[in-house]
């Protein structure tokens, strides 16, 4: 049988204690890797941990809110003096929020921009010195399809997936000189997770409402089969990788319809 790409390796994920992220470990595990799972929530930590367990794969719990620098610094050293170094760094905690530009203060931009972009920063300034160390490193960072595109009632997040985004291809290109070392930006469109439920919103928006409409209209595909793909791409050192057909059409459009994407997506989503 072909040896897997993780197989020995030690991966970090963060946001590991739901949705993408949980299934992102077990098959890491499953794959044979060592996984580090972070997760701001002790408890939802602890369950992707023992359900790694159960598969009879290796994890250690890390309870932190990966937007806090100096938390994460101490993180990284921890897992510097356990387990000497790391291979894969997935930086997948984000939040969904609600809410444009209209109803949204300054105050709701830099939150959300903390949650999805400072997350994914942090994350990575904490564990680059130690992926560059390994002989296959690869940092892979989650933007979504509204980083591909941007539509109305969701400017804050919609920025936050575009700076992941620019994030990820400077790091991309800062690192050339490391051929050890692979970035990836991942563009999942909707992803039958928790994360609607969870998610921020401007005052005055009904998020029970929204949450409703994004588990009904927006989320399609199962968090397994994104889990799947996010691997094989990293596996691979892609530098983008699409999740589902809403994701590959919103790229598709972008790219085909350059500055007039919003009309060609109205027309195609309205049939
Ligand atoms: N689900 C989707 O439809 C979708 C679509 C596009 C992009 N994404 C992105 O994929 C990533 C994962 O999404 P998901 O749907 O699995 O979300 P989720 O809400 O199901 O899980 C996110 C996990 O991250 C943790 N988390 C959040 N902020 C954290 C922080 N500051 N520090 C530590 N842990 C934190 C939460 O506790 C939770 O366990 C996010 O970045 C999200 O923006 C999701």
């Amino acid at each position: 049988m072909k040896r897997s790409f993780y197989a020995g390796s030690t991966a970090v994920v963060t946001g590991a204690g739901g949705g993408i992220g949980r299934q992102l470990a077990v098959q890491l595990a499953e794959a044979g890797a060592a996984t580090i799972l972070v997760d701001v929530d002790a408890e939802k930590a602890g369950e992707t941990r023992d359900l790694v367990a159960r598969t009879g794969g290796k994890a250690v719990a890390v309870v932190a809110d990966v937007t806090d620098v100096g938390r994460m610094a101490e993180v990284a050293a921890e897992v510097e003096a356990r387990v000497g170094g790391v291979d894969v760094l997935i930086n997948n905690a984000g939040r969904l929020y609600y809410g444009g530009v209209v109803e949204s203060e300054p105050s709701d931009f830099d939150a959300v921009m903390r949650a999805n972009f400072g997350a994914a920063v942090v994350s990575t300034k904490a564990f680059l010195p130690a992926v560059l160390r390994s002989k296959q490193g690869r940092i892979a960072n989650l933007s979504s399809a509204y980083g591909l595109i941007g539509l109305g009632g969701a400017a804050p997040y919609t920025a936050a997936k575009f700076a992941i985004r620019g994030f990820s291809e400077s790091l991309r290109s800062e690192l050339r000189s490391h051929p050890n070392v692979a970035v990836s930006c991942v563009y999942p469109g909707g992803v039958k997770t928790g994360i609607a439920w969870s998610a921020l919103a401007a005052a005055g928006v009904d998020a029970t409402a929204a949450a409703e409409r994004f588990d009904r209209q927006v989320a399609r595909t199962e968090p397994v089969q994104a889990a799947r793909v996010i691997l094989r791409g990293i596996a691979h050192g892609h530098s983008r990788i699409l999740i589902g057909p809403d994701a590959l059409l919103a790229d598709t459009v972008a790219r085909i319809a350059g500055g007039r994407y919003e009309q060609l997506i109205r027309l195609i989503v309205r049939g």
